[in-house]
C-alpha cells in the first residue's frame, strides 16, 4: 500500500450493527458487504463471529462469497474467539483476525479485573494464536484514549512482537479531541520502537461529535489506516463516518495530501442501503448523505449556484453518485430560482406571467415548507388559464368504520344550482368520489393520489394531490384541510374544474 493512500476499514457490519435497534439478517449482511465490494473499501468487517450463531454465519458466508477487500472478524483475546473467528474467516482469500482486549485503567480495574501484566500476557497469547491461523492479525488495545501511555506503548510493542500485522488505536468512548489524539498517534510512531512493522490505525467513536475530526487528526500524525461506518452509524452516538472521512480526504487533497481507494460515485447508493436495511433514517443535514446535503433554499445561494455550482458547493452532487443537486422552492427562493424551475419544466412565460406566479408562488410558500413541481403546474394554469371553478364543494357527509360498508353524501353547487348524490364505497375517499362522479357525470380516471402533511404537529394541514385523467388529458389536482377527507375531495374538484376548462377551451 503505497504511502499516501489511507486504508479504509469498513465496521458497518460489526461496530454499525451494534448500533441500538440495527439487527441485519444474514442475507441482508451480504448484500451491504457486496455493495461494500462495490465502493472498493480495503477492508470489511463482517462481525464477531463468537457472539452468535448468526454471526458466525454472516461472516462465513462474507468471506466465502465477497470478492476483493480483506475479510475481517473480531475476536477477544480469547483462545475460543479466535479459533471461532477463524473457522469464519478462513474461507476468505484476505483474510484477517481482528482481536482486542481493554487496556485503560478503568476497564483493567473495573470491567476485567485483572492487573496491567496479565493483560499484556492475554494480549500476546491471543495474537500469537491468531498468528498460527493467519498472517494477517489486528491488535485494538480498547479504550486506548484512556490508557496510561507507559502501558499502551508496552503493549503495542509486545504484540507486534508477536506477530501483530495492524496496531489499532480506538477511542472507545470518543472521548478525546483532534489535538489531543492526533498527538497520541504522533507519540505512538515516535515512541514505539517496532511500530514501523506493523500498520498503524485508528477507530474512533462520535460521542462528543468529534469522531471524524479526530480520525482526519490522526490521519495528518501518521495513521495509516481509519475505522469508520457508513453513515457513522455504530454503538452510542456512532463511529467516524466513512463517507465523510473519504470526501474530506478527496476535497482537501490539497491539504492531506492523501488519497482513498473508494470510488465515491457509490457512496449515496451505500448510504440508502444501509439506511434502508438497518432502519436508521439518516437525519437531514447529515455532511455528504442527507437530503439537504446538496439542496438550496434561499434566493441568494440558488441564483449564484445557477450561476455556478461551485459558489456553495465544495464537491459535486455526481461525486458521491447523486445525479444533481436540489433547488428547493420555499419561502427562501427568489425569482431566478422560479424562473430556471419553470423553464426546467418546459413553461415558456411571459415577464407579466412570471410576475404574478412568483406573487401566488410566495403566498404558498408562506403555508408550506417545501414547493414541489406539482404545485408550480398548478400554479401556472390557474395564471395562464382562467380556470373557472364549476364545481363547488357545499357540504360532505361520510359514514365509515371498521365493520361497515363506507358511504358518502356529497352536495355540490354546478354553475349555482346544488346538486345531491350519495355513494357507497371501498373506503371513505372512493365512497366520496363515487358519490361526486355522480354529479359531474365525466368519466374520468383517477390516476394518482397523494397525502402528505405540509406543517407538523397534530392539526398539521394535510395537502392531497390526485392526477385525473380522460382520453389524452392528464390534470393535477390540490386540496388542503385539517380534515383528510375534505382535502381529499377539494383536490378531486380541483382536478374536474381543470378538467372541465381545458375541455371547454378546447372545444372553443
Ligand atoms: O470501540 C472499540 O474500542 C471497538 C474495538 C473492539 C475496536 O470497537
Ligand atoms: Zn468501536
Amino acid at each position: 500500500m503505497s504511502e499516501n493512500y489511507v486504508i479504509i476499514f469498513d465496521t458497518t457490519l460489526r461496530d454499525g450493527e451494534q448500533s441500538p435497534g440495527a439487527s441485519l439478517e444474514v442475507q441482508e449482511k451480504l448484500m451491504l458487504a457486496m455493495q461494500l465490494a462495490r465502493l472498493n473499501v480495503d477492508v470489511i468487517e463482517a462481525g464477531f463471529p463468537i457472539s452468535s450463531p448468526a454471526q458466525f454465519d454472516a461472516v462465513k458466508l462474507i468471506a466465502q462469497e465477497v470478492k476483493g477487500p480483506v475479510i475481517a472478524g473480531l475476536a477477544r483475546s480469547l483462545a475460543l474467539d479466535i479459533d471461532r473467528c477463524w473457522e469464519a474467516v478462513r474461507f476468505a482469500k484476505k483474510p484477517r483476525i481482528h482481536t482486542f482486549i481493554a487496556t485503560s485503567q478503568v476497564h483493567v480495574k473495573h470491567k476485567l479485573r485483572k492487573s496491567e501484566d496479565e493483560i499484556l500476557e492475554m494480549a500476546v497469547a491471543a495474537v500469537k494464536r491468531a498468528k498460527g491461523y493467519c498472517e494477517d492479525v489486528e491488535f485494538s488495545p480498547e479504550d486506548s484514549s484512556r490508557t496510561g501511555k507507559d502501558f499502551l506503548f508496552r503493549i503495542i510493542e509486545a504484540v507486534i512482537d508477536a506477530g501483530a500485522t495492524v496496531i489499532n488505536i480506538p477511542d472507545t468512548v470518543g472521548y478525546s479531541n483532534p489535538e489531543e489524539f492526533g498527538n497520541l498517534i504522533r507519540e505512538i510512531r515516535e515512541k514505539v520502537p517496532n511500530i514501523d512493522q506493523a500498520i498503524l490505525s485508528v477507530h474512533c467513536h462520535n460521542d462528543l461529535g468529534m469522531a471524524v475530526a479526530n480520525s482526519l487528526s490522526a490521519i495528518r500524525n501518521g495513521a495509516q489506516q481509519v475505522e469508520c461506518t457508513i453513515n457513522g452509524i455504530g454503538e452510542r452516538a456512532g463511529n467516524a463516518s466513512l463517507e465523510e472521512i473519504v470526501m474530506a480526504l478527496k476535497t482537501r487533497k490539497d491539504f492531506y495530501g492523501k488519497e482513498t481507494r473508494i470510488r465515491t460515485e457509490e457512496i449515496m447508493k451505500t448510504s440508502r442501503m444501509v439506511s434502508h436495511l438497518t432502519g436508521i433514517v439518516v437525519q437531514p443535514n447529515k455532511a455528504i448523505v442527507g437530503a439537504n446535503a446538496f439542496a438550496h433554499e434561499s434566493g441568494i445561494h440558488q441564483d449564484a449556484v445557477l450561476k455556478d455550482a461551485r459558489t456553495y458547493e465544495i464537491m459535486t452532487p455526481q461525486s458521491i453518485g447523486l445525479a444533481t443537486n436540489k433547488i428547493v422552492l420555499g419561502r427562501h427562493s427568489g425569482r431566478h430560482g422560479l424562473k430556471k424551475r419553470l423553464e426546467d419544466l418546459g413553461y415558456k412565460l411571459s415577464a407579466e406571467e412570471l410576475d404574478k406566479i412568483y406573487q401566488r408562488f410566495m403566498e404558498l410558500a408562506d403555508k408550506k415548507k417545501e414547493i414541489f413541481d406539482e404545485d408550480l403546474a398548478v400554479i401556472v394554469e390557474d395564471i395562464t388559464r382562467e380556470i373557472k371553478e364549476v364545481y363547488h364543494l357545499e357540504y360532505f357527509h361520510v359514514f365509515s368504520g371498521n365493520n361497515t360498508i363506507p358511504t358518502a353524501t356529497v352536495g355540490i353547487k354546478v354553475n349555482e344550482k346544488l346538486l345531491h348524490e350519495a355513494a357507497c364505497g371501498d373506503g371513505p375517499v372512493d365512497a366520496a368520489y363515487k358519490a361526486i362522479d355522480k354529479i359531474v357525470q365525466l368519466p374520468v380516471k383517477l390516476e394518482d393520489y397523494t397525502l402528505r402533511a405540509v406543517t407538523s404537529g397534530k392539526d398539521a394541514l394535510g395537502e392531497v394531490g390526485v392526477t385525473v385523467a380522460k382520453d389524452d388529458k392528464r390534470v393535477y389536482g390540490r386540496g388542503t384541510s385539517t380534515d383528510v377527507l375534505e382535502a381529499s375531495i377539494k383536490a378531486y374538484l380541483n382536478a374536474l374544474n381543470r378538467l372541465t376548462t381545458m375541455i371547454n377551451q378546447k372545444g372553443k
